[in-house]
């Protein structure tokens, strides 16, 4: 069972296809962080009038403020330096902002004690730009740690990272250590780590900067998949293939601040 926090449960995404492992925790509830009274009407993640300064005084961020709706696949773009990854570093309480507002499924982050920070972050699945694998575990043990954490039956860890692995193609590479693999291979690795859980929030910080377009659109089918179960995405990117001709909403930073 999920920990709960002050009556209000952390959850993810519940997993409502055809034949789908009938997990005991989400009850086939999607979306399920919220109190009942906070889960209508609310945005998932709220960022209302953040500022990011990083020591001494680089502004990485300047009064910004996005909502985005469970269940919303949304593209943060802008130029190198505009403040995307501190954006999502934010979202995923990696920083602290020095001055707003940051609620995530209804949660006011600074409010959270340290465990319930944990807590939080164990049900985003955070693709980071640099990836952050352990390389001398195998892929393998890469993809299947956040289930690992989340006390998953062994069954179902395998079922799941291998599911993912082949929809990225990287099923063959299993059990090799990930620091042996390509740039792209070990992008490939940090995607399905942040997916396997089919969590309510996936973070993608720049998912295809290192693939060609085959595999980016491999990319791009699994987190459509997933937003369509229901989780909500926010991708950073600078790669406008993956969001052109997509109905999904594109926003736009520019030295820390959305241009309209
Ligand atoms: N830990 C840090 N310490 C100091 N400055 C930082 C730190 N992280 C980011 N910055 C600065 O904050 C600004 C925004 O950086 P950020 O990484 O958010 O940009 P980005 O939009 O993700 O860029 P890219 O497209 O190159 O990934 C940049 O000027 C960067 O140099
Ligand atoms: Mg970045």
């Amino acid at each position: 069972m999920p920990a709960v926090h002050g009556g209000r449960p952390f959850r993810p995404a519940a997993d409502v296809r055809p034949g789908a492992p009938d997990t005991d925790f989400d009850n086939k509830v999607r979306l399920h962080f919220m109190s009942e009274q906070n889960r209508e009407n609310r945005p998932f993640v709220d960022v209302v009038k953040v500022t990011k300064v990083y020591s001494p005084d680089i502004v990485a961020l300047q009064d910004v403020s996005l909502s985005v709706d469970r269940g919303e696949m949304i593209f943060l773009t802008g130029m190198s330096g505009a403040g995307k990854s501190t954006l999502l570093k934010l979202i995923s309480c990696m920083e602290r902002p020095n001055k707003g507002l940051i609620e995530v499924a209804g949660r006011d982050t600074a409010k959270l004690k340290k465990g319930e920070i944990q807590e939080l972050r164990q049900q985003i699945g955070m693709a980071y730009q640099d990836f952050k694998i352990l390389p001398r575990h195998t892929v393998f043990q890469n993809v299947a740690m956040p289930m690992e954490v989340l006390y998953r039956p062994g069954r179902e860890i395998k079922e799941r990272v291998n599911e993912v692995l082949e929809a990225l193609r990287m099923d063959h590479k299993k059990n090799l250590p990930a620091g042996k693999l390509s740039r792209g291979e070990q992008q490939r690795v940090a995607i399905a780590r942040a997916a396997v859980n089919r969590p309510a929030l996936i973070l993608a910080d720049e998912p295809t900067g290192n693939l060609d377009s085959e595999i980016s659109t491999l990319v791009m089918k699994l987190f459509t998949e997933l937003n369509e179960g229901g989780s909500t995405i926010i991708i950073a990117t600078h790669d406008s293939s993956i969001y052109e001709g997509t109905s999904h909403r594109v926003v736009r930073l520019e030295h820390g601040m959305f241009t309209a």
